[in-house]
C-alpha cells in the first residue's frame, strides 16, 4: 500500500529505515528540511539524527521553512546536533542554547532564505530531507501541509530524502501552487493580482537520481495550540474591527477589505474570529500560515478564499479541513514561502498585515524578536515582509503584563525589527493609535493617550515632555530611555 506512493519504479529500492537515512546525514552538513510553524516537517528522520548525535559528536546547520514540530528542534538542539539555524524557531530548548551563544542563530525574513540560497550568497545545501504525500511518475513529489522553502531545496541540494507521509491523504495533489520566479538578472513579473490565482505546478519538480533514501512515518503535525480568547485579545479585536468599520465608513475601505496577512497565535485568531459576527463579507487572506480561524471564517460564509505557505491549525480543525479536503480545496492554496510573503505581491494586493509586537516605543519603533534587547524569543518570521509592504501595518500587543510589572509601551525599545517607517496602527487591550500622517511627536502623544496601560501613563507621560523640552525632532532622553527595562531586571518592574 504503501509502497503504491512510489509511483516511479526505480525509486522503490531506495526505501529505508529512519535511523539508515539519518546515517546520510554527515558532521558539518548543510541541512534543508521541510517544515513551516510545525507544518509538513519531518517526523522520524531529523528526529533520528538527534539520536544519533546523543552519542556522537555531530553538528550541522539546518535551514527549514520555519519552525519544526513535534520538539525536533528542541531534540537537535539538547543533542548537540546543530552549529547554526535558521531562519525561524519558537522552541524552548533550543532558544535556550541560542541565547547562550551554544547555537548561532540567523533570525531572517522568511521571504529571502530562498533567495539568497537561489543567489549562492548562503552556502549549498548539501541533503535535503523533505515530507511528501507521495512521489508522481516523473519523479516529481507532492508536498503536505506546507511549501516553505521545499522547492528551492529539492532545486539545490545535491542529494534529497523524502519522507512518505502515509497519514496524509493522496487527495492534497492540487492543493499546492508550485511558482519559482527566474534567476537574476532574467526575473520576470510573478502574475498574482488576487490571491486565488495559481500560476504554478501542482507538484515540486525533482531529479530522480538526487534521491538517497525514502523514509515512511505516518505521522500528523504537531497541532496548533490555540489559547482560548481573553479579555485582553477580545478587546484587541474589538478595537481593530471598529478601527476597520471605521475606514468602511470613511471610503477608505469596502466592506471586503483587502487581502489579510494574520500573525499566528491567540491575537491573530482572536481577531479573525471577531470576523465573524461582523458586516465584513467575501473576505481574502494572502497570508503565510493559516489556522484554525481561516477555516471558522470559510465555514461560516465570511471568507472567500486564502492563499499562504502552510496550514497550522489544532487537531480537530485537522480533521474537518483534511478529511474533508473536497469542501476546501477550492478555498485555499499553498505556496513556496518566497511567494507567499514576496514583498512585490503584498504591495502589489495591498494586504492588510496583523502581527504580533513584544513591545512599542512611543515613536512607532516595533520590536518582535527580542526580550529586553538580547534574547531572543522566536524570530523576526514573515512580519517584517509583511510590515514594511503592507497597505495597512497593524501591530498588537498587550499594553502590560506579568501584573503589570512590564508595560509594552515603552520610551524606546530595546530592539528594532520593524521601525517607525513601516508602522501605521498600533494596538493594545486600552485602545488603537493610528499613526498615518503623524509626525514623531504627534506620534508619541497618540500613543500615549490611546495605547499605554493606565498605570504607566503619567510615567511616559513625563518622560516624553522632558524630552521635548530637551528637543529634537525625535525627542529622547538618552540616559532614560532603557531605564524601565534596566528597573525590571534590578527591581522586578518597570514601574518607578
Ligand atoms: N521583559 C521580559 N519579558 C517580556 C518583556 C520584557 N521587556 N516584554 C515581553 N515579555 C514577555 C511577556 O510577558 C510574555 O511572557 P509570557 O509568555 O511568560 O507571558 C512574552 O514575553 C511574550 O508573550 P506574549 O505577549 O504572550 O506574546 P505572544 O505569545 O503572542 O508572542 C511574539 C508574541 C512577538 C513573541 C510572537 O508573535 C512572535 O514571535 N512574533 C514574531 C514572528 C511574527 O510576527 N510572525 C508573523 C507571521 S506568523
Amino acid at each position: 500500500m504503501a509502497y503504491e506512493r512510489i509511483r516511479l519504479e526505480s525509486l522503490k529500492d531506495k526505501v529505508m529505515t529512519a535511523e539508515q537515512a539519518a546515517l546520510l546525514i554527515n558532521n558539518g552538513m548543510v541541512v534543508g528540511s521541510s517544515g513551516f510553524t510545525k507544518a509538513g516537517d519531518s517526523k522520524v528522520v531529523l528526529p533520528a539524527f538527534a539520536a544519533r548525535a546523543k552519542s556522537e559528536n555531530l553538528k550541522i546547520t539546518l535551514m527549514t521553512g520555519a519552525s519544526l514540530g513535534h520538539d525536533t528542534d528542541g531534540k537537535l538542539a539538547e543533542a548537540g546536533a546543530l552549529s547554526k539555524r535558521m531562519p525561524f524557531q519558537v522552541d524552548r530548548a533550543l532558544r535556550s542554547k541560542i541565547n547562550t551563544g551554544e547555537v548561532l542563530f540567523i533570525d531572517q525574513h522568511l521571504s529571502e532564505s530562498a533567495e539568497l540560497l537561489h543567489n549562492k550568497n548562503l552556502p549549498p545545501v548539501d541533503i535535503a530531507v523533505i515530507e511528501v504525500a507521495y512521489i508522481d511518475r516523473d519523479g516529481s513529489i507532492v508536498p503536505t501541509t506546507s511549501v516553505g522553502n521545499s522547492v528551492t531545496f529539492a532545486a539545490l541540494a545535491k542529494q534529497v530524502i523524502l519522507e512518505i507521509n502515509t497519514a496524509v491523504s493522496e487527495e492534497v495533489y492540487g492543493i499546492h501552487d508550485i511558482y519559482q520566479a527566474e534567476d537574476y538578472p532574467y526575473r520576470n513579473v510573478i502574475p498574482i493580482v488576487a490571491p486565488w490565482n495559481k500560476i504554478g505546478r501542482k507538484t515540486i519538480p525533482l531529479d530522480p537520481s538526487k534521491v538517497v533514501g525514502i523514509v515512511f512515518t505516518d505521522m500528523l503535525d504537531s497541532p496548533a495550540d490555540i489559547a482560548p480568547a481573553d479579555p485582553k485579545t477580545t478587546a484587541i479585536a474589538k478595537h481593530i474591527l471598529e478601527f476597520f468599520e471605521n475606514e468602511v465608513l470613511l471610503g477608505h475601505l469596502t466592506d471586503r477589505l483587502l487581502p489579510i496577512q494574520a500573525g499566528i497565535g491567540k491575537v491573530a485568531n482572536a481577531v479573525l474570529m471577531g470576523f465573524k459576527d461582523s458586516n465584513f463579507y467575501d473576505l481574502t487572506m494572502f497570508s503565510e500560515v493559516l489556522q484554525d480561524s481561516t477555516f471558522d471564517l470559510i465555514d461560516a460564509g465570511k471568507l472567500s478564499f486564502a492563499s499562504a505557505s502552510s496550514v497550522t491549525v489544532s487537531k480537530d480543525c485537522y480533521q474537518r479541513v483534511f478529511g474533508n479536503l473536497q469542501k476546501y480545496r477550492d478555498k485555499f492554496v499553498l505556496r513556496p514561502q518566497n511567494i507567499s510573503n514576496t514583498p512585490g505581491l503584498i504591495r502589489r494586493l495591498g494586504v492588510i498585515a496583523i502581527n504580533t509586537a513584544i513591545e512599542f516605543d512611543i515613536y512607532g519603533n516595533v520590536n518582535s524578536t527580542h526580550i529586553s534587547g538580547s534574547k531572543i524569543m522566536n524570530g523576526i518570521g514573515g512580519s517584517g515582509d509583511f510590515a514594511r509592504n503592507a497597505y495597512l501595518s497593524i501591530f498588537v500587543t498587550q499594553a502590560a503584563s506579568k501584573e503589570n510589572a512590564i508595560s509594552h509601551v515603552l520610551p524606546m525599545v530595546s530592539h528594532v525589527d520593524h521601525t517607525e517607517h513601516d508602522v501605521d496602527i498600533l494596538v493594545t487591550d486600552i485602545g488603537l493609535a493610528d499613526l498615518r500622517g503623524l509626525a514623531p511627536r504627534e506620534r508619541a502623544q497618540k500613543i500615549i493617550d490611546n495605547c499605554v496601560h493606565p498605570d504607566y501613563r503619567e510615567q511616559l507621560q513625563s518622560y516624553f515632555d522632558r524630552a521635548s523640552e530637551r528637543g529634537g525632532h525625535t525627542p529622547h532622553l538618552l540616559e532614560e530611555a532603557f531605564s524601565w527595562h534596566l528597573r525590571l531586571m534590578d527591581a522586578g518592574s518597570m514601574k518607578k
